[in-house]
């Protein structure tokens, strides 16, 4: 029987089901994110609910973004270049549907733990170990398959999109295993100032070694491709590439900027976190000169004027990130929204949007169908812009008046009150957001199972 249901979602089984999973926990997560939005704006409104209370819905949030969002949208993307770019079939659509289905499985144990009030306590590792292990062997399905699929391939030039999607599996596996220290079943963690450098080691990794790399893997296929244009320069995308790696490993530590780790270890996280310009330079050049004098052609194709408006959060995110990372400056942002504006820059703005724009890229090619709706998904794209940059702004502004109220000796007593309107303001910005993830879902949906448009083939 489950054999059927893969037969009957034809080619690009793998991706479909990836991209359906994204759209649908892009709605539940945001769904989260309001939730929690709205405790920090009326703390006692739903107080009694303890299930969903700002202790558990915002990691539900956080996971849902990370793990049912971001990376199976950026992913269904990835399975579906892959085995264009390497000219041959996916080695098997029957092992893709199955880990996809089970990491949907995964995600609903995740939010029961969590819901339930299960939870590790570190941030991005807050998981119990059985949901470990079901990550760590889900990520192990996903390498095999992506694996086989190189070994096979026809074409025996590897495309710098997959250089990124082969090392962004394989680092987060280990990364998620280290980090989540599971050979430590009971806490999953170490002990005292070393499992705060382990924790955020792996934390940063997630961003920096699974969405940045899925993320500039999909900009790198959808880009040229809708351009039509070639890559400006493949000699910088494997700078890029390499740089990236050697230098983002190394950033984990300024998270601990204010912590007691040993001081040649935050001097490494600042100087490497300031070396990020090179490749995030290296690749905004060679991608935007790629596009250059074809932003028509970005602004005709929905999925490529996503990804375009992901590679200038990028730079934003990045450009921050570096300034975030200088001592003096986190003097001022650190423990405030400050940070929580920039992940949502990041994780959001950056990684999500273009996940976005990677499914809406590949849809009328998986389906051979238009997108049912052009008009729903132009209009998803405003609210999720408006949305992102509202809170953005809004929370910027928040983290400065913290940052320097703190500063300056200020008690919270009185720094409450004074920012509650931004809050309103973010939860705001939130319901745009949720608008456009719904509307997204529906778009989506209709194009996958109800699509009346003409086949193109
Ligand atoms: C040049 C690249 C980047 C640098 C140097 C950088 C730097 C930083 C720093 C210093 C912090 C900690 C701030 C503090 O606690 O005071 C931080 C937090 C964070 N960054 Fe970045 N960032 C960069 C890019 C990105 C990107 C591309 C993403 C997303 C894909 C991202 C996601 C996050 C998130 C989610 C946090 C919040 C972590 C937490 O929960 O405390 N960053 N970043
Ligand atoms: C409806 C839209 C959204 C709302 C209302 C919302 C709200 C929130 C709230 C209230 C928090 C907790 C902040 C705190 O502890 O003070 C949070 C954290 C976070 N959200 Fe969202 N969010 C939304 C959408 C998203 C999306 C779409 C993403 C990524 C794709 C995302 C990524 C994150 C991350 C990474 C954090 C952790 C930040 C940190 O610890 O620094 N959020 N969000």
């Amino acid at each position: 029987m489950v054999m059927n249901v893969i037969e009957d979602l034809g080619s690009y089984a793998t991706a479909k089901v990836y991209t359906l999973t994204s759209a649908i926990w892009f709605a539940i997560a945001t769904s989260f994110g309001l939730i929690a939005a709205g405790y920090l704006v009326a703390p006692d409104f739903m107080a009694n609910i303890e299930f969903i209370h700002f202790g558990r819905s915002r990691p539900i949030h956080v996971n849902l973004v990370l793990f049912g969002f971001v990376t199976p949208g950026l992913l269904a993307a990835a399975f579906y270049y892959t085995p264009r770019l390497l000219r041959t079939e996916l080695y098997s659509e029957k092992l893709g549907v199955i880990t996809v289905v089970l990491w949907n499985g995964m995600l609903v144990f995740a939010v029961v733990t969590l819901a339930l009030g299960h939870s590790q306590g570190r941030e991005y590792a807050e998981l119990p170990w059985a949901v470990d292990m079901m990550i760590a062997v889900l990520f192990s399905m996903i390498i095999y398959n992506l694996f086989m699929t190189v070994r096979q391939r026809k074409e025996q030039i590897l495309y710098v999109s997959i250089w990124y999607t082969c090392a962004a599996v394989i680092l987060t596996a280990v990364g998620y295993c280290l980090g989540n220290v599971i050979w430590k079943p009971d806490s999953g963690a170490l002990l005292g100032i070393p499992d705060a450098i382990l924790l955020w080691f792996y934390g940063h990794n997630i961003f920096g070694l699974l969405l940045t790399p899925l993320g500039l893997g999909v900009a790198y296929y959808v880009l040229p491709l809708a351009t039509r244009s070639p890559l400006y320069s493949h000699t910088l995308s494997l700078l890029g590439f390499w740089s990236l790696l050697v230098v983002y490993t190394h950033v984990g530590t300024h998270h601990l900027l204010q912590v007691p780790v040993p001081t040649w270890l935050k001097v490494i996280s600042i100087v490497d976190s300031v070396a990020m310009v090179i490749p995030v330079m290296v690749f905004l050049v060679n991608i935007w000169y790629t596009v250059k004098d074809k932003l028509g052609d970005v602004y005709a194709d929905i999925g490529a004027k996503f990804v375009f408006t992901g590679t200038i959060m990028y730079f934003f995110a990045n450009f921050q990130g570096s300034f975030m990372a200088l001592p003096q400056v986190q003097r001022v942002t650190h423990f405030n929204n400050w940070v929580v504006g920039h992940a949502h820059i990041g994780v959001f703005a950056f990684a999500g949007i273009t996940a976005l724009g990677g499914l809406y890229f590949i849809l009328p090619r998986i389906t051979k169908k238009p997108l049912y709706s052009r008009f729903l998904a132009d209009l998803q794209y405003w609210l999720v812009l408006i949305g992102v940059t509202v809170m953005a702004v809004d929370l910027t502004v928040v983290g400065l008046l913290q940052g320097n109220a703190w500063l300056n000796g200020e008690t919270i007593y009185r720094v409450l009150p004074e920012i509650h309107l931004y809050y309103v303001i973010r939860a705001s910005a939130g319901l745009f957001i949720v608008a456009g993830a719904y509307l997204g879902l529906y778009n989506i949906v209709r194009t996958l199972f109800f699509n009346p448009g003409v086949a193109t083939e």
